[in-house]
């Protein structure tokens, strides 16, 4: 379901829908149902938010908290309206992100994928908070593996999971036309049953399309390395053992 209200479009994740229906069914005073039904997801929103169980992890640009139903929603820190927010390079709007995360829905190579998309709240007024919420991925951070806070799961095998990993990056820009631009240990996750890669965080990612080839180069060359470099630091925390 898609509302509109004032500055907010809001998707009302499937998740939340029975939250949304038992609303209708406990407040018929409620006069409009759209600002009624937006209200009451942020305020579930907010309470999840604030319960500290809820907190998965957090980067730069955002914090993670688990929702109901297998799903979770990366709230973006709101860098927007600080004071040298010109400074910063921001990044993408969730719009942008978003729009990654539903282009690579069905994509999957070699068994790597990214988190299914389920909807995304994006506001244009500071202080509002802009949110993706997704698949909650069953898996553990590369980063984590390699601070050796988290334990590499049973099934990984380091080759499978590294060509797996290149062989995804190579079609994303092949098949999809889009680089990443961010490829760290942190935006890669390893799947706890399966032990192969997904790829997290389109918040830097870019549309090869209509760029010289030049510029494409650069980019998908960029995006190459940064694998290399995330095997490299594999390799390294792997010896260290
Ligand atoms: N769908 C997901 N399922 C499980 N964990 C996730 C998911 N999305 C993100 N995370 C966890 O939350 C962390 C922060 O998310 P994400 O990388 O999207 O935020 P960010 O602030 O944009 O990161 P960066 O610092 O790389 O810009 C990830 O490193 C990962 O550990
Ligand atoms: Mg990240």
């Amino acid at each position: 379901m898609i509302y509109t209200f004032e500055s907010w479009q809001y998707t009302v994740p499937m998740a939340l829908d029975d939250i949304s229906a038992g609303h209708r069914e406990n407040d018929p005073s409620e006069t409009s149902l759209e600002s009624g039904l937006i209200a009451l997801v942020l305020r579930k929103l907010e309470e999840i938010r604030s319960d500290p169980s809820s907190y998965m992890d957090e980067g730069g640009a955002a914090v993670v908290h688990e929702l109901p139903g297998g799903l979770c929603m990366k709230i973006m820190h709101d860098r927007h309206s600080s004071k040298d927010a010109s400074l910063m390079n921001l990044g993408n709007t969730v719009a942008q992100e978003s729009h990654f995360l539903r282009a690579l829905e069905n994509f999957s190579v070699s068994g790597v994928r990214t988190p299914r998309y389920i909807a995304h709240i994006e506001s244009t007024l500071p202080g509002e908070p802009n949110i993706i919420i997704m698949e909650k991925l069953d898996a553990v951070n590369l980063q984590h593996v390699l601070n050796g806070t988290a334990e590499v799961p049973e099934n990984f095998d380091a080759k499978i999971f590294f060509d797996a990993l290149d062989a995804y990056i190579q079609a994303l820009s092949e098949v999809h036309h889009i680089a990443h631009r961010d490829l760290e240990p942190r935006n890669v996750m390893i799947d706890r049953s399966t032990g192969l890669p997904y790829v997290i965080d389109f918040g830097r990612a870019r549309s090869l399309r209509g760029l010289s080839a030049s510029d494409r180069r650069s980019l998908v060359d960029g995006d190459d390395l940064a694998v290399e470099k995330i095997y490299v630091a594999w390799l390294n925390a792997s010896t260290k053992k």
